[in-house]
């Protein structure tokens, strides 16, 4: 063999190292770069990221690697990295996954690598997200032909509460002030038609409302998300003190299992079908439709139960269906009444059925009850 062959082979056995084995930033399975200037190994979206911050990056499997590099590689690692760029990490702070989307990718490894906002080193002041209260200009889409509008955001967790004001002056009363308590905050690039676009969700009575921001700097956006984290985190401690991070850490913020479009009929299914943006919320246990994908409220929330309990789902085509456009059709029953929904892809039939099915296998919880008691009539 030859030297080239050989540290081929050493590279192969390292990445197979527990550590090694999944990407460095987003866990992704099996990667196949790494970061020479690092020494950590990645994912091929993560190395994107890297060839942009150091530019030293190579694939493990058809660049040309020499000696001392493959020794730096040995002699460093995942696990090493992890320690030193990943001292101090709040516990709310989100850590992105391998499917999320590009700005929360870049802006963990920036924080990470770049501005070492975790290596435990204090020469930076405080970070945004980590005194308790945050303000500045998002840009949020406006009621008026969705035109997105420069406005005033206040997070204060001392308050428990998100404030936004149409105008800059802050003496005028807020336009609206949005308690931690019912506060969900997601990215939503392709929804919102921007990469760094975020979707703030809240509920008013019973109702879901929904605002959309973005920024411009990704740098900024993600400072928000993990700002809104942090209140979030908070609340929950007060709310919840005998909770443990473990368990309060998942409830922070949320995705929805599936989002999309689907065609629905009225109670009597001879009504025309018509086209509704569909969000099932499963920790909620919630199916919610609204008119457009990015209205602010729902027409109408449908509780989710358990096959136990008499609700249930399949592929088919209701009967005497009419005004419809789309023919992959999905019957489900809940306890009061039989939906009729048609998707436009037999794919997105099937994935509705899997993720309605998946909620009513879990176990209703105690507050699971109290949200179908509120959702009915
Ligand atoms: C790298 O930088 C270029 C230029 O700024 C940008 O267009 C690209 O999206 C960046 N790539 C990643 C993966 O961040
Ligand atoms: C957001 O999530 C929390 C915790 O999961 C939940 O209690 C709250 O009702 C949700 N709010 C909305 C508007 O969906
Ligand atoms: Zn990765």
């Amino acid at each position: 063999m030859d030297r080239q062959e050989i540290n081929k082979k050493i590279l192969q056995e390292l990445v197979k190292l527990p550590d090694n084995n999944h990407c460095a930033d987003c866990g992704a399975p099996e990667p196949e770069w790494a970061s020479c200037k690092l020494g950590v190994f990645v994912c091929l979206q993560c190395s994107g990221v890297h060839r942009n911050l150091s530019g030293r990056i190579k694939s493990i499997i058809l660049d040309f690697w020499e000696d001392d590099l493959v020794k730096f590689m040995k002699s460093n690692g995942n696990a090493i990295a992890k320690v030193e760029y990943e001292k101090a990490v709040p516990v709310y702070y989100y850590r992105p996954q391998k499917d999320d989307c590009a700005v929360l990718r870049e802006q963990w490894i920036r924080a990470k690598y770049e501005r070492m906002e975790f290596a435990g080193v204090l020469k930076y002041p405080p970070l945004g997200y980590t005194t308790g209260f945050y303000e500045g200009m998002l840009l949020k889409k406006g009621k008026v032909n969705g035109q997105y509008l420069k406005r005033k955001f206040i997070l204060s967790q001392a308050e428990f509460t998100l404030t936004y004001h149409n105008k800059e002056d802050e003496s005028k009363k807020p336009k609206a002030c949005i308690h931690i308590k019912d506060l969900n905050v997601t990215f939503q690039p392709d929804k919102i038609g921007h990469a760094n676009g975020l979707q703030i969700s809240y509920l008013v009575d019973t109702h879901t409302r929904n605002l959309y921001v973005y920024h411009e700097s990704g740098e900024e956006i993600v400072t928000w998300f993990n700002a809104i984290r942090a209140a979030r985190f908070a609340y929950l401690k007060t709310a919840y003190p005998t909770g443990s991070d473990k368990e309060l850490v998942p409830r922070i913020t949320r995705n929805y299992l599936k989002e999309g479009y689907m065609e629905k009929t009225g109670p009597t299914q001879l009504e025309q079908f018509k086209k509704r943006w569909f969000i099932l919320d499963a920790q909620e246990r919630k199916l919610l439709y609204f008119k457009g994908q990015l209205d602010a409220t729902e027409q109408k929330a449908v509780f989710i139960g358990t096959e136990s309990r008499g609700f249930s789902v399949k592929e088919s085509l209701p009967k005497g269906a009419r005004g419809n456009k789309w023919k992959y059709g999905i019957v489900m029953e809940t306890k009061e009444r039989q939906f009729a929904f048609l998707c436009e892809r037999k794919e997105e039939q099937k994935e509705w059925v899997e993720a309605l099915k998946l909620v009513m296998a879990k176990p209703m919880q105690p507050q699971d009850y109290t949200t179908e008691a509120n959702l009915k009539g």
